[in-house]
C-alpha cells in the first residue's frame, strides 16, 4: 500500500514538474531517468514527407548553433531521430508524441504540424543556445515522454504594419517567434488610415500615395497617431508582391497561416486619398471623424467603383495568400459616414436599407459574395453582426471588445476568435505607471491578466488571438516590449488545457527558461519582477 502511495506521489511529482521548461505546458509528460546527446553523428529516420518542414527547421537551428547538419539514414536504427506517421497513436489534428530516452528520440504525428510542433518542444528541452549561435556542438536532453496537443486551432497574433511601418526582416522575426511558441495564425493589417501597406498592381497609387505619411504628403497626420522619427520626416513603406510571397513561404515553413486583413470600409483614409474619384461620391458633404479623429476615411458603399475596386483589390490579395480566409474589417464605422451622400440615399432606396447598419450589412453581402467567387471565407470584427448581416456560416467574427461580445456572437452560432482588448489588446500598457509606454484607452494588460483569460469551451469557439497595433510602436524594440512576454501567456491560453494551468508554474517556467531563450534570440521583452 505504501509503496503503491510512494509510486503514485512519484508520478504526480513527475506529471508536474516535468514538462517545466516547455511553454505552452503539455497535455501530459512523464520523466525518465534516461538521457540522449544529440551531436553530429546522430543520424535521422523518417517514415514521411509530413515531416519535412520539422527536419529542415531543426538542421536550419543545429547549423546556426554548432555547424552541423544531421545526416539521414534508411532504417531506424538505435540512436536515431526517428520521425514515424502514426495516425492511430496520435489522434488528434497538430498533435505529436515525444519519446526521449537514451536509445534515441522518436517523434510521432499524424500531419505536418504536429511533427513542428514535435521539434519545437524538442528544442525548448535543449540547452537554450539551440535557438541562437553558438559553439555548442552535442546537445543533452533528458528523457521524456510527452503526449501533446493544442485546445484552440486558431493560435493567432496581429501585427498592425500601417501606423508604423515594419521591414521584411522584422515581420519574418515576428512570425519565427510565434511558431516558437505554437502560436499558428499571423493576422497582418496592412491597410489603415495612416498608411496601405500592400502592392497592388492595377492600383499602384495605393502605395505611391498611400504608403508615404508625413509633411507635404497626402496623409499629413502630425501628432497622433504617432510616427516613427521626427515630426518633419515623411515616413513610407509597403510590401511587394514578391515580398509578400517570401513571407507567407517563410511562414509556411513555421506551419503559420497568414491572415492578411485589408480593413474596410471604415479606416480606409489611404485608400480614398489615393483613388478620390474612384472612391467617393463627389456630391458627398458628410462631414465626420473617426475615434481616432481622423477625417472622413469611409468607403462609399452607394458607389459601383468601390465594388469594382475591392474586386480587384481582393483578386490580387487572394493570389497572394492560400489561407482560406481574408480579413476585411469592418471595424469602427464612423457616425455620420454616408449622412449626405446622394449615392448611399438612392442605393437605401433602391433596396429599401431603414438604417446605416442596413447600408453597412448591404456592403459586407456585397464585399462576402466577391469573396466567395474568389473561393475565400471572411473574417471580420465583431461590428459585422450588427442587426442582421447576411453573411456565409463559415464566415468568422473577431471579438475584440470584450469577451462578452464573443459569446454573443457565439450566441449567433457564428465562429468566433476572441481578441478582447481587457486581455489581449498587446498595445496597451502593461501597467498604470509613469514612463511605461502604451495605450491608456482601455485597461492595463498585465502577464498576469492574459494568462487569467479562461474563454469557456464551446464549439464556435475556434480560438485566441492577441493584437499588437502599432500607434504607439516607435522601434522594434517597442514592439518586442509591447508584445513579449505577453505573447508566452497567450500560447498557453491557446494551447493548454486550463484545468493544468497555475498562474506560480508558469511564473516560473517564463523566468527560468523562457526569458533566457529570448535574451539568446535578442528579443527586448519586458523584464518579469
Ligand atoms: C479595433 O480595435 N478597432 C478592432
Amino acid at each position: 500500500m505504501k509503496m503503491r502511495l510512494t509510486a503514485l506521489l512519484l508520478l504526480c511529482f513527475s506529471l508536474l514538474f516535468a514538462s517545466g521548461q516547455i511553454i505552452p505546458k503539455p497535455l501530459q509528460s512523464i520523466k525518465n531517468s534516461n538521457a540522449f546527446t544529440l551531436d553530429s553523428h546522430t543520424r535521422f529516420y523518417t517514415d514521411t514527407p509530413l515531416a519535412k518542414t520539422a527536419v529542415t527547421y531543426l538542421q536550419d537551428h543545429l547549423q546556426n548553433a554548432s555547424d552541423y547538419r544531421l545526416k539521414q539514414i534508411d532504417t531506424p536504427i538505435v540512436g536515431t531521430l526517428h520521425f514515424h506517421y502514426a495516425p492511430q497513436t496520435v489522434t488528434k489534428a497538430e498533435g505529436y508524441r515525444l519519446s526521449i530516452d537514451s536509445k534515441g528520440i522518436l517523434i510521432q504525428a499524424r500531419d505536418r504540424s504536429g511533427f513542428f510542433y514535435g521539434v519545437i518542444t524538442l528544442m525548448q528541452l535543449m540547452p537554450k543556445q539551440i535557438w541562437g549561435e553558438s559553439s555548442v556542438k552535442k546537445w543533452r536532453i533528458e528523457g521524456i515522454e510527452i503526449i501533446d496537443a493544442p485546445r484552440y486551432r486558431w493560435r493567432g497574433m496581429m501585427l498592425d504594419v500601417s501606423r508604423n511601418f515594419f521591414d521584411v526582416a522584422y515581420v519574418k522575426k515576428f512570425i519565427d517567434r510565434m511558431a516558437q511558441y505554437k502560436l499558428n495564425r499571423f493576422h497582418w493589417h496592412l491597410t489603415d488610415d495612416e498608411g496601405w501597406r500592400i502592392e497592388i498592381k492595377r492600383y499602384p497609387l495605393l502605395t505611391k500615395i498611400g504608403a508615404v505619411r508625413g509633411p507635404g504628403t497626402k496623409l499629413p497626420f502630425s501628432s497622433f497617431p504617432t510616427m516613427r522619427g521626427p515630426k518633419d520626416h515623411v515616413q513610407r513603406g509597403f510590401y511587394t508582391q514578391a515580398q509578400v510571397r517570401d513571407i507567407v513561404a517563410y511562414a509556411k515553413a513555421r506551419c503559420i497561416e497568414v491572415l492578411p486583413e485589408i480593413d474596410m470600409p471604415g479606416h480606409a483614409k489611404a485608400a480614398l486619398v489615393s483613388y478620390p474619384r474612384l472612391l467617393t461620391d463627389p456630391k458627398d458633404t458628410s462631414r465626420y471623424r473617426s475615434v481616432q479623429r481622423v477625417a472622413n476615411n469611409t468607403l462609399n458603399p452607394g458607389l459601383k467603383s468601390t465594388y469594382r475596386f475591392l474586386d480587384g483589390v481582393i483578386s490580387e490579395v487572394v493570389a497572394l495568400f492560400p489561407f482560406d480566409y481574408i480579413h476585411l474589417g469592418g471595424d469602427e464605422v464612423p457616425k455620420g459616414a454616408w449622412n449626405r451622400s446622394p449615392a448611399v440615399k438612392k442605393l437605401m432606396q433602391k433596396h429599401h436599407l431603414k438604417s446605416r447598419r442596413d447600408v453597412q450589412n448591404y456592403f459586407f453581402t456585397r464585399v462576402d459574395a466577391i469573396l466567395k467567387k474568389h473561393g475565400k471565407k471572411m473574417v471580420a470584427w465583431q461590428e459585422v453582426l450588427q442587426g442582421s448581416p447576411k453573411l456565409r456560416n463559415e464566415d468568422m467574427v473577431m471579438a475584440w471588445k470584450s469577451p462578452k461580445a464573443g459569446y454573443r456572437a457565439i450566441e449567433k452560432h457564428r465562429n468566433t476568435i476572441m481578441a478582447p482588448v481587457q486581455y489581449l489588446y498587446f498595445d496597451q500598457q502593461y501597467k498604470r505607471a509613469k514612463g511605461e509606454p502604451g495605450q491608456k484607452w482601455s485597461t492595463p494588460v498585465s502577464l498576469k491578466k492574459v494568462y487569467s483569460f479562461r474563454p469557456k469551451r464551446t464549439c464556435c469557439l475556434k480560438g485566441v488571438e492577441a493584437c499588437l497595433w502599432s500607434e504607439t510602436l516607435l522601434d522594434e524594440h517597442i514592439a518586442d516590449y509591447f508584445a513579449w512576454p505577453r505573447a508566452l501567456a497567450l500560447c498557453e491560453i491557446a494551447w493548454s488545457a486550463p484545468e493544468h494551468r497555475q498562474w506560480h508554474s508558469f511564473k516560473k517556467r517564463v523566468q527560468q527558461f523562457a526569458l533566457p531563450r529570448l535574451k539568446v534570440q535578442h528579443v527586448h521583452y519586458r523584464p518579469v519582477n
